[in-house]
This record gives structure tokens, sequence and C-alpha cells, in this order.
């Protein structure tokens, strides 16, 4: 018995794809306890085929522990993470692999390597299978340069002379090689300007589109749920202390969803969430 990875319902394991909807993550009655210290309590979570999930709390709340919880990078002490219908334990990264093709990540501190190019960085991924041929592997470099709107003959640069929206990108790049289904994202603006922080979550939103990508993405930053989050999940106290759409959880009376909200709640209302999205998406099309 493969004590990494249990199989789910039969089906699950071998379906590939997932229609809009399916139950794509489950986290169920997890706890965590990391070096003596509890981090989590009882969290459980659901994030399904098609949505953006935003997760927020703050510093030290558990955000990217929960996100690796999801990646099979930690275990839970208490409870089970299912991704894909496929348990996730204490995994040989051979077992994990096998999901772990259908996944990608943009980690919070998610470097490149600064000695590769940036075709060298966003190839690494296709050159681990090693089974693909060179000609093929620049095609889908190329592919995926241009999906994250850079150049091609931003190929050659070196992570040192690309601006912090190119790394963003290229590092978007390279999640994105191996067309995976669920994408996480850890601050994905973090350490962005304004305008470079709007633009990168319009690549996200149209590539989710574009991709069908199910996403889960921790974040602080306030306008980057407004555009895209489908869902927020909020972590306190150790615990999920709201989660759902962006203008139900806005009115919960918590402290930090009082603060970390804090002159935003019309903006979240239903109506007004709708048409700043459908005017996102509309200058998405005109720019095409
Ligand atoms: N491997 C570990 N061993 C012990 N403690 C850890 C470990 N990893 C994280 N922690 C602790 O767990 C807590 C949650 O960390 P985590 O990185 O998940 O927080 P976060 O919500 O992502 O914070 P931030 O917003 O600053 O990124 C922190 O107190 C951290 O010090
Ligand atoms: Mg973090």
């Amino acid at each position: 018995m493969n004590e990494c990875i249990e199989p789910g319902p039969a089906e699950a394991v071998d379906a590939l794809e997932v229609q809009a909807g399916d139950p794509v993550i489950e986290v169920r009655h997890v706890g965590t306890v990391l070096g003596g210290v509890r981090i989590h309590k009882d969290l459980n979570l659901t994030v399904t085929a098609g949505e953006v999930l935003g997760i927020i709390g703050g510093s030290g709340s558990g955000k990217t522990t929960l996100l690796r919880l999801m990646l099979g990078l930690e275990r839970p002490s208490e409870g089970e993470v299912l991704v894909f219908g496929q348990k996730l334990g204490k995994c040989e990264a051979t077992d994990l692999a096998r999901v772990r093709h259908r996944w990608g990540v943009l980690f919070q501190q998610g470097a490149l390597f600064s000695a590769l190019t940036v075709f060298d960085n966003i190839a690494l991924p296709l050159r681990e299978l090693k089974s693909l041929p060179k000609d093929l592997i620049a095609e889908l470099v190329m592919t995926k340069l241009q999906q994250v709107g850079l150049k091609p003959e931003d190929g050659i640069k070196m992570p040192a002379e690309l601006s912090g929206g190119m790394v963003k990108r290229v590092s978007l790049a390279r999640s994105l090689i191996m067309d995976p289904q669920l994408l996480f994202l850890d601050e994905p603006t973090a350490g962005l300007d304004p305008a470079s922080s709007k633009g990168f979550v319009q690549l996200i939103e149209s590539l989710k589109r574009e991709m069908a990508l199910t996403v889960v993405m921790v974040t602080h930053d306030v306008d980057t749920l407004f555009a895209i989050a489908d869902r927020v999940a909020v972590l306190a106290d150790q615990h999920l202390i709201a989660h759902g759409p962006l203008e139900q959880v806005v009115n919960q009376p918590h402290p930090f969803i009082r603060n970390f909200f804090l002159g935003h709640a019309e903006r979240c209302a239903a109506d007004n969430l709708r048409s700043y999205r459908d005017a996102l998406h509309h200058r998405d099309e005109l720019a095409a």
C-alpha cells in the first residue's frame, strides 16, 4: 500500500479532466503544529474547479503554511488534504510528482536562478522531464514568454537585468510551463508598484480564462482580491474565521476583517464588483 498518496475514489484518481464546480482541493479538519507551535486548528475548506480563491490573514497567521499543506510540502498534524481526489501524505518525491505535474506554483520568495537566463529558468521544469527534444522545449518556452507578455528577446536576459514586474512574469511563465490545471500564488503582487501590480493581476485573470485554471492565491492586497477573487478565505486565531464571496466576507465583524477592508465595503458590493470586472474584461478584449 502506498502510504504517500492514498487513492480517493477510483474515478477521481484517473480523471484528468475536471469540470467547473468539481472539488479540486479539500482541506478536512486540518490542524498544524510546527516546531511545537500550533499554527492551524480544524481548518475546513474546499476549492472548486475554475474558481479563484483568495486567502488572507495577518503576517504569521499561517497562509503560506496552508499553501504548503496543499502542495504536500508540509504534513498536517491532524486531518487530511486531498488534491484532485488524492490524499497527500508523507510523500516520496516520485509519488508526489504524479499530482505535482497538474499544478504550478509562484512562491512568495519565488526568486529565479540568478545564474540562468530567462529562457533556461522557464525551461527548467521541461528539462527535468529528460524526454523532450530541444526544439519542442524552445517552442514551448517561447509560447509561454509571449503568453506572459514578454518578448522573445527577453529570453536571453539574466534575472539581474529584469524589472520586478518582469521577474514576476518570468516566474509565472515557469509555473505555467507544464500547462497545469491548478495554480498557487503566494503574494503575487508583493513588491510591485501599483501599475505593475494591476498589470500582473490582469495577466493572471486572462491566463486563468485562457487556460481554464483554478487559482489559490494568498494576498494582502485588497485591489487584487477586488479584481479576481471569486471567494475569500480568512485565517486568524489559528482558524478559518470566514470564507465565502467577497461581498459576504467583507461584512463580517471580526476585527481583522474590519481592519483589512476598512473603507472598501462599498466597492466590494456584488453590483460594483460585477461592473468593475466587466470593465476589466472588456478592456482586455479591446487590447487583444
Ligand atoms: N518550518 C517551520 N518551523 C517552525 N515554525 C514555522 C515553520 N514554518 C513556518 N513557521 C511559523 O508558522 C507561522 C506561520 O507562518 P507562515 O509563513 O505560514 O505565515 P504567513 O501567514 O504566510 O505570513 P506572511 O504574511 O508573513 O507571509 C509563523 O509563526 C512561522 O514562524
Ligand atoms: Mg507567507
